[in-house]
């Protein structure tokens, strides 16, 4: 399984990086905003810093809503650098950009999948990933694991090339589950990426290690 880290803050993404275990990373405009990052050149900058620091896919998400204005805001995006993937919101208007985009050879994500049949048209437009919103499903009771498995069997049934990106992840069972159903990436907070390392053993264990060693080389 992928991981990409679901994050526009640098400094995370350099120590998500730093760990080795990096493939990507996806941003939203709230995410943007989250790091005080606004205006069309301070946006544009800041994706290319991200793509410098991370040698995977990076998500850029366009603000348009209607096919021509996503169109050419996508196509401006994916000019930036050959890292970018085009994030296209799940409405008509968008599965036609994904199709013309797919059709051009411009990598696409289709961002805020809540539904198996969302995610069936993303990925008969051509969608390089479609990223259903786990942790945003759970919020309203719904199940956002359910969706990743009902998603990889009918991708299976169909062979589609799209990819499940498993998206609003926000905790390490979200990460484990997914990987058992086959979500082929994951998406999620650096916490969530951190908390899967952590076990109490592991630490009494070390630090038994280290007091017996110690012992022995005074
Ligand atoms: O990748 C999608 C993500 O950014 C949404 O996460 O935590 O806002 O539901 P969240």
């Amino acid at each position: 399984m992928k991981f990409f880290i679901d994050t526009a803050n640098l400094d995370e993404i350099k120590e998500a990086n730093d760990l080795g275990i990096l493939d990507g990373v996806t941003t939203n405009p709230s995410l943007m905003a989250k790091e005080n990052i606004t205006g069309k050149q301070n946006i544009t900058k800041h994706y290319r810093d991200i793509c410098h620091e991370v040698n995977g896919p990076v998500s850029a998400e366009v603000i348009a809503t209607d096919y021509k204005g996503i169109i050419e805001e996508g196509e401006i995006l994916a000019d930036l650098h050959h890292n970018i993937v085009v994030k296209v919101p799940m409405i008509p208007e968008g599965i036609k950009a994904i199709r013309h985009f797919s059709d051009n050879g411009i990598r696409t994500n289709c961002t805020l999948i809540f539904s198996a049949g969302q995610a069936l048209l993303a990925a008969k437009a051509g969608a390089t990933y479609v990223s259903p919103f786990i942790g945003r499903l759970d919020d309203i009771s719904a199940d956002g694991i359910a969706l990743i498995a009902q998603m990889r069997r009918i991708f299976d049934n169909y062979a589609f090339d799209t990819e499940i990106l498993a998206a609003s992840v926000r905790h390490p069972m979200h990460i484990i589950e997914c990987a058992e159903l086959g979500a082929d990436v994951m998406t999620g907070p650096l916490k969530a990426i951190l908390q899967l390392s952590q076990h109490p053993l592991t630490d009494k264990g070390l630090e038994q290690f280290l007091a017996d060693y110690n012992k022995g080389n005074k």
